[in-house]
């Protein structure tokens, strides 16, 4: 079996540190430790006494505490904290999967999930969400995808790269097919919170059905990636097997990580930082549309729901890997191809970081187009 590699984090590892303006990144604008501790009214001395020791294996209980409350009917056993979002997707497929197993995969999406899946030699059946009809859900596809032996659907909710969040109906139609043959319903939820007009938290999977498995973090939402934190929510034995493969893979996230995120998820500062993203995504995206609107007859974006991104569809015939290395090249600027997606012809950009760098980065990326075109 050929190891599959991860595309859009091999792209990210190779250029995102030396590019000069970067939109390739899937969060937020980073919060300075500083502005964390002054949302939450704290003072550093608090933390200079923490001794750097392993929290709890299993994520500090307090941290728990924090998390079980954001959704209904959870207790802290029903919880597991991981280095980030990403170690809870790469343990849930190794506690769930083994070779031959199916799945099913919402198309695009944030390719973890179904890239360590088929590394296990699992099947990965794909649905899609329709650009043409605003990235509504195909309940066809769908249905197709899903078998009497699907062990897992896996929709990540608001959408990485789109932004589209399922409606209540579409949320249903997934529960239903999972429940029809008993598969579990896997939700990476790490960009509710990210609303872009909506004031509404996205609603979460969990408690929808005995089998959901939803996956979170501090990463996108709350803008503390650095903090390394996420989290699986999941009925109390799975918990158990996911902890045995979180032992093996990283013990435990670090002890400031688990003090500084239960800072976060206190429900004044929770707030505070998701009111602060919900202003970045906004005023990001009303600038890369100024951008966009320069070539209406190339562009073209579905406006996101939520999430730090946008998906764009560009009408030229160039592959966007080439697209984007030449934006690199020519205008020192990193932004996703549609490829890490398997979605040619589309680019993944981020925006919801300060203004004035969206603008001047992503004017650079018209300065090519605008050779292109005059070729
Ligand atoms: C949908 C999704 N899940 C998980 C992750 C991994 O996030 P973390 O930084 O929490 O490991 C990402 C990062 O881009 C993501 O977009």
């Amino acid at each position: 079996m050929t190891f599959k590699a991860f595309d859009l984090e091999r792209l990210l590892s190779d250029w995102e540190q030396t590019v000069e303006f970067n939109f390739a990144e899937s969060g937020v604008h980073p919060v300075p430790l500083k502005e964390l501790l002054e949302f939450a009214d704290a003072d550093l001395n608090e933390f200079l006494d923490i001794p750097l020791n392993y929290p709890e294996v299993n994520g500090d209980l307090k941290l728990r505490q924090r998390i079980q409350a954001l959704y209904s009917d959870a207790t802290p056993d029903n919880v597991i904290v991981t280095v980030g979002a990403s170690e809870a997707n790469y343990i849930l497929a190794n506690t769930l999967l083994v070779e031959g197993d199916e799945v099913a995969v919402m198309r695009p999406t944030y390719m973890q999930f179904s890239g360590v899946a088929s590394n296990l030699g699992a099947k990965v059946r794909t649905f899609s969400l329709n650009e043409n009809k605003a990235w509504a859900l195909n309940i066809e596809e769908l249905q197709e995808a899903v078998t009497p032996n699907t062990k897992a659907i896996a929709v990540v909710n608001p959408n990485n790269p789109t932004g589209k969040i399922l409606s209540e109906k579409e949320m249903d139609v997934l529960i239903a097919a999972a429940e029809k043959v008993n598969a579990w319903l896997i939700a990476d939820e790490v960009y509710g919170g990210a609303e872009r007009e909506k004031t509404q938290p996205t609603s979460s999977f969990y408690g929808k059905y005995n089998k959901v498995i939803t996956v979170n973090g501090l990463s996108k939402a709350y803008g503390l990636p650095g903090l390394r934190i996420g989290w699986i929510v999941a009925p109390v034995n799975l918990i158990k097997e996911l902890w045995k493969r979180h032992e093996y893979t990283t013990v435990s996230s670090s002890m400031l990580g688990n003090r500084l995120g239960e800072m976060a998820l206190r429900p004044h500062v929770r707030r505070q930082l998701l009111d602060r993203t919900r202003k970045l995504v906004g005023q990001g995206f009303d600038v890369l549309q100024q951008i966009l609107d320069e070539y209406p007859d190339v562009y073209s974006v579905v406006p996101p729901g939520a999430s730090a991104l946008s998906f764009v569809r560009y009408n030229l015939p160039v592959n966007s890997t080439e697209l984007i290395h030449r934006f690199r090249e020519e205008e020192n600027i990193l932004v996703v191809p549609g490829d890490c997606f398997d979605f040619d012809h589309h680019l993944r950009i981020s925006s919801a970081l300060p203004k004035e760098y969206v603008h001047e980065g992503l004017s650079r990326m018209n300065d090519v187009i605008k050779k292109i075109l005059s070729r």
